[in-house]
């Protein structure tokens, strides 16, 4: 394709109109110079294409395809190779169905459990979701196809979303909302990223420079299409000059319109335009592929569906009951082992080619008994006929499984959860089954974390989360042992919802949400208070044992231009084979008035196939953002000298090695030091301690203390408080009558030159 070439021939109307949709879900095309239409559709973790011209048939119905586990649940994986395979899979079934772009992978961060559609979402920890992202995204362009990085950015609720102004600090976004995505457009390029709905900071996001062109393209160096989410566009010429070349769908030509107006009325450069569809051109070129279309082992998908969730799902609790035995008396209970809530609802829901329950599945163990347990229609009402059928079967059985969770009224794209409980129906099964019967096995299916008050009288909790259209054989699986569970939480289960650091702000007030609680997301928050959690981030049980040994660190002391190779021996302690995620996280092993940091950031993680008795090194390379916070006097990543934690853990709370490492920054703080800077300040700049010394002299009042001088003498309170002081408020005791000019000269002289 000679884009160049194309691009001279369009006329403007043509050049417009390739900015917006065709239709729903398909571009323009322009027969004449050879520019076809391509359609895009959802995703993420699984097709959903509507039959051609049925757009309006509602988003339910849609061709059958593979609907793999959402990316909460295939998140706990903790396996980039899983995700990539994932990712070809999707890649695949787009090919057949020609489609050219898979709308996913959803990067955005939990600040919340509230949010409805973080069913759909990796995790609170933004290293671990642009990991996730990253690993998605290759495995579907590895096919030719597109994907769409959605939804950039600070989208993280639904309340409101269409016009909710996402309030925050440059660093929370630079540290938080931003790096998953950054990741996965550096390493994976991304086809094209969708914008979200809301405003970030008081600009649509579909219109925001800083975002769609300063950090996007700028800082990141994202090559591809930037589409707006549907019906996110508000001003079209305004999104256009923000870096937004793709409305979707369509707006009946309007806003094409506008756009030609606006070049003819010199309003917009036609260049602008004319980059906008260079790109798009370029789109085309790069996945549009040549129309050939491939079948699928739809077997094979669904093989690997059950892998995914298998591998992935969280063992949060057991007291040995698991593996069941398969000659034992079990009872299934609950409507989800039969119908089970296998994915979120919304724009990402599939139509299964294939769908396998517990129940169904667990014909191939034993001869499970089955009692509903709760009407789903109607799961908030306790105390039901069929929670006493329930309970009457639960009596004498060896083991009662318990198949509970969230069913689509409670969380959904869309709107958000009022609460963090389950169905009242649900709790109260639970607990009335667990008063007859000690052996209550419960499986929960839910995208987002639930409050558990019934988890001390269980004997076993397996978070399936939404398993996809194998999760059913994969909870089987498990329950029976045929696999080790291995997957480990991607976000934290707080006790309950007010412990979590967005309670007092979250959905915030009318268009207006402020994100207060900054960088102190998810495990970074309970972590730093140390405060109690039901399951910590990174948790998960295996029916093996691991250990750990033999932590070492390639240097004590590195600079912050250099790579700290970190190694580490995970030994299977058990008598079965297992996964294992081992887990680095780093942490500023120092207090400083200059920066406020979590007490540990998530800064690598491997998965480690382990026989019994085996053990196997893992290394990882730890480069500048291991260390890193964002500086927002520089706009970039720095690192601040000083000796940092090094920590390798089964999950964020159980730590099992820790070391320690000094970092020198190369990139010095410079300030213009005044009057009102503190003595403290002074002494991090270049000559700041020489200058300092020579005050002592001069001002008595910070004469250095004889080494053994005691807390609570003039001497030591002296020396303690004059880092807090400034120049100006020690003149005031200076009886040499120096000026605060003169004293700025010195420093001007000495420091600042
Ligand atoms: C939606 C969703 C987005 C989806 C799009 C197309 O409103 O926010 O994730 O890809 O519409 O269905």
């Amino acid at each position: 394709m000679n884009i160049e070439k194309i691009i001279s021939e369009l006329t403007l109307e043509e050049k417009a109109s390739l900015c917006s949709g065709r239709s729903v879900w398909n571009t323009v095309e322009v027969d004449r110079l050879g520019i076809k239409s391509i359609m895009m559709t959802d995703g993420p973790h699984g097709l959903r294409r509507q039959p051609e011209g049925d757009e309006q048939t509602g988003m339910f119905v849609s061709v059958p395809s593979t609907c793999f586990p959402p990316a909460s649940l295939s998140a706990c994986s903790f396996d980039r190779e899983l995700l990539h395979e994932m990712g070809e899979a999707l890649g695949e079934e787009c090919v057949a169905e020609n489609v050219r772009i898979l709308l996913g992978p959803g990067a955005n961060i939990k600040r919340s459990p509230l949010c409805g559609r973080n069913f759909e979402y990796f995790s609170e920890d933004p290293y671990l979701a642009g990991e996730m992202a990253a690993a998605h995204i290759q495995g579907v362009q590895s096919k030719g196809v597109g994907t769409s990085l959605k939804h950039f950015a600070a989208n993280s609720q639904e309340t409101r979303r269409f016009c909710s102004d996402s309030r925050m600090d440059e660093r929370t976004l630079n540290e938080i909302y931003l790096p998953a995505f950054k990741k996965a457009v550096t390493d994976a390029q991304p086809a094209t990223i969708m914008c979200s709905y809301n405003l970030l900071n008081g600009e649509y996001v579909s219109q925001n420079h800083y975002l769609l062109t300063e950090t996007l393209r700028d800082k990141w160096g994202f090559e591809g299409v930037v589409v707006s989410d549907w019906g996110a566009v508000f001003e079209r010429v305004k999104s256009l000059a923000a870096g937004l070349e793709l409305e979707m769908p369509g707006s009946c030509d309007d806003n094409d319109k506008k756009i030609v107006d606006a070049v003819r009325a010199g309003l917009l450069s036609e260049d602008v335009l004319d980059l906008a569809v260079r790109r798009l051109l370029t789109l085309l070129e790069r996945i549009g592929g040549d129309g050939t279309t491939v079948v699928f082992d739809k077997e094979k998908h669904n093989e690997l569906a059950k892998k995914i969730a298998a591998e992935s799902m969280v063992l949060l609790k057991n007291n040995g009951i698991l593996p069941l035995k398969q000659d034992a008396d079990i009872v299934f209970i609950g409507d989800f082992a039969q119908s089970p809530r296998y994915q979120g609802a919304g724009s990402s829901q599939v139509n299964p080619i294939k769908m396998t329950s517990a129940l169904e599945a667990a014909g191939n163990y034993n001869n499970v008994r089955f009692c509903k347990g709760y009407d789903t229609g109607n799961c908030e009402q306790a105390e039901t006929l069929l929670e006493a059928e329930a309970v009457a079967a639960a009596r004498d059985a060896d083991v009662c499984v318990l198949f509970v969770g969230l069913t689509p009224e409670y969380e959904s794209e869309g709107f958000d959860r009022e609460h963090m409980r389950l169905p009242g129906g649900h709790n109260s099964l639970i607990e009335a089954v667990a008063a007859v019967n000690p052996n209550v096995v419960v499986v929960l299916h839910n995208g987002s974390p639930v409050e558990m008050p019934w988890a001390d009288k269980t004997a076993a909790i397996l978070e399936a989360y939404l398993g996809g259209q194998a999760g059913g054989d994969a909870v089987v699986d498990i329950l029976f042992g045929k696999q080790n569970p291995c997957g480990k939480l991607a976000e934290s289960f707080p006790k309950k919802l007010s412990d979590n650091p967005s309670f007092l702000y979250y959905f915030g007030e009318r268009d207006v949400t402020e994100y207060r609680e900054g960088i102190f997301v998810g495990y970074r928050y309970y972590d730093t208070k140390d405060m109690d959690v039901l399951f910590p981030f990174g948790h998960g049980l295996s029916y093996t044992t691991f250990g750990y040994s033999n932590l070492v660190l390639s240097a004590s002391s590195i600079k912050d231009t250099d790579t700290l190779t970190v190694t580490v021996d995970v030994t299977n302690t058990g008598s079965v084979p297992g996964k294992e995620i081992v887990q680095l996280y780093v942490g500023a092993a120092y207090k400083d008035s200059w920066v406020i940091r979590a007490e540990k950031e998530l800064k690598g993680f491997q998965k480690v196939l382990l026989q019994p008795g085996e053990t196997k090194t893992v290394t990882f390379a730890l480069d500048k953002s291991a260390f890193a916070y964002y500086n927002t006097g520089l706009h970039d990543w720095h690192v601040m000298t000083g000796p940092y934690r090094i920590q390798i853990g089964r999950s964020s709370r159980d730590i099992a090695l820790t070391a320690q490492v000094d970092v020198v920054s190369t990139v010095p703080i410079r300030f213009k030091a005044d009057v009102n800077t503190t003595f403290g300040d002074i002494l991090r700049l270049e000559g700041g301690k020489e200058f300092i010394e020579e005050l002592w002299e001069r001002f008595p009042q910070f004469v250095q203390p004889p080494e053994d001088s005691e807390p609570g003498t003039i001497e030591y309170m002296s020396y303690k408080s004059q880092f807090e002081m400034v120049p100006r408020s020690v003149l005031a005791f200076d009886t040499s009558g120096m000026t605060l000019d003169q004293f700025q000269q010195m420093l001007d002289e000495k420091i600042n030159k």
